[in-house]
C-alpha cells in the first residue's frame, strides 16, 4: 500500500463516487449546467480519470489526454465567481458525503479552492 491521497482515501471506488455525487449537484443546478454540454458522460470519465491521477493514482490522464493543461481546457466555458463558487461548493459537499477523512480532507479543499480559483476566466456578469 502507497500513501498517496488515492490510496489513503480508498483508490477508484472513492474518487468515483466524489465524481457521481459532484454531478448529481452540478445536473441539478441550472447556473451551472448551462455551461456543461448536454451529454456529461465524457467530462466526467476525464474528470474521474484526471482526479485519479492528481492525488496519486495510475496516470491514465495523462495517457489518453495528455499534459492536463487544466486553464487552457476551461477556456471554452464561461466561468465567473459566482460559477466557481458554486462548483467549489458542490465539489466540498462531494468531499464531506463521500465521508473523506481527515489530514485528506483538508488537503483535498485546498487544492479544490485554490484550483478553482484558478479557472476564473471571466469577470462577473
Ligand atoms: C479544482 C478545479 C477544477 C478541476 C480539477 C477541474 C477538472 C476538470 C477536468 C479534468 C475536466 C475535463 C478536461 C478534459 O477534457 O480533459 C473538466 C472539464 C470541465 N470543467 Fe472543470 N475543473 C475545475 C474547475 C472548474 C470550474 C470552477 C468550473 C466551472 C464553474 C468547471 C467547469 C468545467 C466544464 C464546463 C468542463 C467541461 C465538461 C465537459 O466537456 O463535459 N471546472 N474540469
Amino acid at each position: 500500500m502507497e500513501h498517496t491521497i488515492y490510496d489513503l482515501v480508498g483508490g477508484e471506488p472513492t474518487i468515483r463516487h466524489l465524481v457521481d455525487v459532484f454531478y448529481r449537484r452540478v445536473e441539478q443546478d441550472a447556473e451551472l449546467r448551462v455551461i456543461f454540454p448536454d451529454d456529461l458522460e465524457e467530462g466526467k470519465r476525464w474528470q474521474f480519470l484526471f482526479l485519479v491521477q492528481f492525488f496519486g493514482g495510475p496516470q491514465h490522464y495523462a495517457g489518453e489526454r495528455g499534459h492536463p493543461r487544466m486553464k487552457m481546457r476551461h477556456m471554452p466555458f464561461a466561468i465567473n465567481r459566482r460559477r466557481r463558487d458554486l462548483w467549489l461548493q458542490y465539489m466540498l459537499e462531494a468531499v464531506d458525503e463521500v465521508g473523506i477523512e481527515e489530514p485528506m480532507r483538508t488537503f483535498m479543499r485546498s487544492y479544490f479552492e485554490r484550483a478553482s480559483e484558478h479557472m476564473i476566466n471571466q469577470d462577473e456578469d
